[in-house]
């Protein structure tokens, strides 16, 4: 039977879309995009006053499964990224055991399979147990479906071992994500070193522990030739670092996550709020202006979370010994609704190259777009509902967001996956 959803105004750049009209689902594709359409037999839905995208996806997410199942599991991750309007998610390698073989990367996807609420696509690791010291098995991950690379949560410290990861990625078209972080010059950083730390008392962690990675990772980009993306860039000078490689021509993009565009080190109060504690840290306004700049011109490829769940009591606990990281999944497009469509500052058009568009591009994936014969992977907003970001609404396990009490603009309200509904009026669809 086709689906057929009508009255949303639709958005896509990549067709030049934007207009009110009708979409006609039929196993699991758009078969037409038009005005008044009818089939033979169908089910409607009426998304009058709601928008339409290409389904979001986002490319940095923690869903702990194996062995964090206390923060979050693939089930829980899954439905709080529907719930946040999400039709995809890349899954970090960090979980116990580390995805740095075939056999973790054939169990996240059977897991995902059975009880996911989006596509999970899986990233391995580039070292083995993300120790930077022999490189995983990258080419029989890659044959069972992994899609990128990462030691994410880790600098790679041995350059000549990050070279070997280059060259192996390339062979085969996937692009290394290196987490840019200098081990050594961050040592016990808790947060930006500078105004923050001084004030704080707290061990800084410097900006050039982010930089001076990412200058030797494009350096190893221009050797390689491999394909590379920064992942949750925090510096204005970073990302000037990036456009200068891009103006050079090499294949490098990079992420950027919305509390890096949204909060910065003055948000850390003498409260010390954990829910603040991230990996890279919050940075300085001018770092923040600087990345909504890259996010305008085009510098800054991709919006992803970092979703980094973690138990109530592992936060609950001093600065220093509380985890790194913070959920997002479910207020990312929130976020970037209110903080830049609703300022200004991006249109829809930008937002969806950001959040749906290049993260498909940079991970390989088949491209997903508002016109007959796409993957019916769809993401339906409305941008008019105003909400207060509560921690009891949210669907992951965790509830370690920086946001709560934020009054935000625009929320997910229906996801299509293949043509079935993940999401249908906020509510997800069991
Ligand atoms: O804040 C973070 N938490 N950043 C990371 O890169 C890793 C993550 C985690 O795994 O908790
Ligand atoms: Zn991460």
């Amino acid at each position: 039977m086709a689906l057929i959803l009508r009255n949303a105004r639709l958005i896509d750049p990549q067709v030049g879309l934007d207009e009110v009209a009708d979409l006609l689902i039929r196993d699991g594709r758009i078969v037409e995009v038009g005005h008044d359409l009818t089939a033979k037999t169908y089910v409607e839905r009426d998304l009058s006053g709601k928008i339409l995208v290409p389904g979001l996806v986002d490319i940095h997410v923690h869903l702990r499964e194996h062995g964090f199942e206390l923060k979050e599991d693939i089930a829980s991750g899954t439905r709080s990224a529907a719930h946040g309007g999400f039709t995809a998610v890349c899954a970090m390698p960090n979980t116990t055991p580390i995805t740095d073989n075939a056999l973790a990367v054939e169990y996240v996807k059977a897991r995902a399979a059975e009880v996911g609420k989006c596509r999970v696509l899986v990233s391995g690791a580039c070292t083995k147990g993300l120790g930077g010291e022999t490189l995983a098995e990258m080419g029989d991950m890659v044959a069972h479906g992994c899609c990128a690379f990462t030691d994410d949560g880790r600098g790679i410290k041995d350059t000549g071992m990050m070279r070997r990861v280059l060259d192996y990625a390339a062979q085969f078209d996937r692009v290394v994500m290196p987490h840019c972080q200098d081990d050594e010059l961050v040592g016990k950083g808790q947060v930006n070193e500078g105004v923050a730390s001084t004030r704080l008392g707290l061990e800084g962690w410097p900006a050039e522990g982010e930089e001076l990675e990412i200058m030797r990772d494009i350096a190893l980009c221009r050797l390689t030739g491999c394909p590379l993306h920064i992942q949750h860039l925090t510096t204005k000078r970073a990302l000037d670092l990036v456009r200068a490689a891009k103006a050079e021509g090499l294949p490098v993009t990079c992420e950027v996550t919305p509390h890096h565009l949204v909060l910065t080190e003055d948000h850390i109060g003498d409260d010390y709020p954990t829910s603040l504690k991230v990996n890279p840290p919050l940075r300085t306004a001018e770092d923040a202006a600087g990345l909504i700049e890259g996010v305008v011109d085009g510098s800054v490829d991709v919006i992803v979370t970092d979703h980094a769940p973690h138990a109530e009591w592992e936060k609950d606990r001093e600065f220093e010994l509380a985890p790194f990281g913070m959920i997002g999944l479910e207020t990312s497009l929130s976020l970037i609704l209110t903080y830049l469509v609703d300022k200004g500052i991006i249109d829809y058009n930008r937002m969806v190259e950001l959040m749906a568009i290049r993260p498909r591009e940079i991970l390989r994936q088949e491209r997903v777009a508002l016109e007959a014969g796409s993957v019916a992977d769809l993401t339906v907003f409305d941008p008019n509902i105003e909400w207060t970001v509560q921690a009891s609404d949210f669907l992951s396990k965790a509830k370690n967001s920086g946001f709560i009490g934020y009054e935000l603009k625009g929320r997910a309200t229906d996801v299509y996956v293949g043509g079935y509904a993940t999401m249908e009026n906020g509510v997800v669809v069991e």
